[in-house]
C-alpha cells in the first residue's frame, strides 16, 4: 500500500504498512526472528546509523514485522509515525521522559488507568519528574498549574474506568495556547472510536494489550506521532529536538530530520529511550498484534453493540443502584460522548448493586 490515506478504515487495518514480500511473495506479514541484519556496506551502515536513510540496525531499535505494526497504527490514526514498545506502560513512559526531566513537570487528568496513576506519582516522583493533576470536566483549571518547567498536558480518551470524556477541543486549545503538545491515551476507544489527531491531541498511545490485540494474547504498545506538534517554534524551549544531543553524536534532531517531515519525536523516541531501556516488542508479539488489527473494524461495533445493550439490561435491574456507561443518556458525559465518540463508547462499564459496598473509584453518577 503505498498511499495509506486513500484507503478507507477497513482497509487499512489489513493492508496498511504491508508490502508482500517480492521473493516468497508471502501474503502474510513474516514474522522476522532475528537480532540483526546485514549491512550493504560501511557507507550503507553509517547512513542508517546517522539517521540519513531509515532501514534496520538492530531489533532492539527496529524489526520489519514491527515496522508493519508501526505504519499500520501511524495509517490508522493518521499519524506520520509510530514506535511499538513492549508495553503501554512502556509507552507512556517513553512518550513522557523523551520530552520531559528530571525538575520539569507536566499537567494530567485525574482520571487514569491505576497503573499510570502510580507510574506518574511514584515512579515519576522518584526521577525527579512532577506530576500536576487537573479536573478534565474543568479544563480551564489547568492553566493554573502551568509554569516555565511545565512540558505537556496528558488524559485518557475515556478514564479508565471512570468513563469520563473530556472536551478534546478545548483541552487542546488551552495547552496549545501554553505552548504544550497534548498526549492521549487512546487504548479504550482504539483509532476506530476516536482519532486523537482529528480533535488537537499531538502525540497518541496505545496499550495494545486490549482491543488492537482484541484476543489476550500479549503485552504491547505503541505511541503514534500526529507531527503537527512544531518543536521549533518556541525558541529554546525543546532543546530535545532544536539543540545538539551529546547521546546521539551531536545530532540536532529537528534539523537532521527535517527533510523526511515533522518525525523529531517520534524518532527520538526510538534512538533515545527505547536504545537505551530496552523495551522493544517482540516481532512475534507484533505478528499476533496485526493479526488483531486485521478485525478492529468488526469488533469494535461489537463491543459498543453488547456494552450499550448491558448497560441497559443494568438500568432496569431491580437490584442494580447505579450504571456508569457513558452511552446513557443520563451519564454525565453523554452530551461530550455523543461529539467525540459517534460510533459509540466503548466496552468499559461499571455498576453498583444495591446495598453493597461499591468500589468508589468507578462511580461517577
Ligand atoms: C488505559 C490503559 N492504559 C495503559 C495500560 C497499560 O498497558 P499494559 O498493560 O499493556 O502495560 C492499561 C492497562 O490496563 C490501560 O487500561
Amino acid at each position: 500500500m503505498s498511499d495509506q490515506t486513500a484507503y478507507r478504515f477497513d482497509t487499512r487495518c489489513l493492508h496498511a504498512g504491508q508490502a508482500p514480500d517480492p521473493i516468497t511473495g508471502s501474503r502474510a506479514v513474516p514474522i522476522h526472528a532475528t537480532s540483526s541484519y546485514v549491512f550493504k556496506s560501511t557507507d550503507h551502515a553509517a547512513n542508517l546509523f546517522a539517521l540519513k536513510e531509515f532501514g534496520n540496525i538492530y531489533s532492539r531499535l527496529m524489526n520489519p514485522t514491527c515496522d508493519v505494526l508501526e505504519q499500520r497504527m501511524a495509517a490508522l490514526d493518521g499519524g506520520v509515525g509510530a514506535l511499538a514498545v513492549s508495553s503501554g506502560q512502556a509507552a507512556i513512559t517513553i512518550s513522557i521522559l523523551t520530552i520531559c526531566h528530571s525538575g520539569q513537570n507536566f499537567i494530567s487528568a485525574t482520571s487514569l488507568y491505576g497503573g499510570t496513576w502510580t507510574l506518574f506519582t511514584q515512579t515519576f516522583a522518584k526521577l525527579g519528574v512532577e506530576v500536576r493533576f487537573f479536573d478534565p470536566a474543568q479544563p480551564e483549571s489547568l492553566r493554573k498549574l502551568v509554569d516555565e518547567n511545565t512540558r505537556c498536558v496528558y488524559l485518557e480518551t475515556l478514564g479508565n474506568p471512570k468513563n469520563d470524556v473530556p472536551d478534546f477541543a478545548t483541552v487542546a486549545r488551552i495547552a496549545h495556547d501554553l505552548g504544550l503538545p497534548v498526549v492521549c491515551d487512546n487504548t479504550v476507544m482504539t483509532p476506530y472510536l476516536f482519532r486523537p489527531f482529528e480533535h488537537g491531541i499531538d502525540i497518541a498511545v496505545y496499550s495494545c494489550t486490549k482491543f488492537i490485540g482484541g484476543h489476550g494474547l500479549h503485552i504491547g504498545g505503541c505511541i503514534v506521532d500526529s507531527g503537527k506538534f512544531d518543536w521549533t517554534l518556541a525558541a529554546g524551549k525543546w532543546p530535545e529536538f532544536t539543540a545538539p544531543d551529546p547521546s546521539y553524536h551531536g545530532m540536532v534532531f529537528a534539523e537532521a530530520l527535517k527533510p523526511f517531515g515533522n518525525i523529531a519525536f517520534i524518532i527520538k523516541c526510538r534512538t533515545h529511550l527505547l536504545r537505551d531501556m530496552g523495551s522493544c516488542m517482540s516481532p512475534f508479539a507484533a505478528f499476533l498484534f496485526l493479526l488483531g488489527l486485521e478485525t478492529l473494524h468488526v469488533r469494535m461495533p461489537r463491543h459498543c453493540e453488547n456494552a450499550l445493550a448491558v448497560a441497559q439490561h443494568l438500568e432496569k435491574h431491580p437490584a442494580v443502584e447505579w450504571v456508569n456507561y457513558p452511552g446513557l443518556p443520563n451519564h454525565p458525559f453523554h452530551a461530550n460522548a455523543k461529539k467525540y465518540l459517534p460510533l459509540g463508547c466503548g466496552a468499559i462499564l461499571g455498576f453498583g448493586i444495591k446495598g453493597a459496598p461499591w468500589p468508589s473509584f468507578s462511580r461517577i453518577l
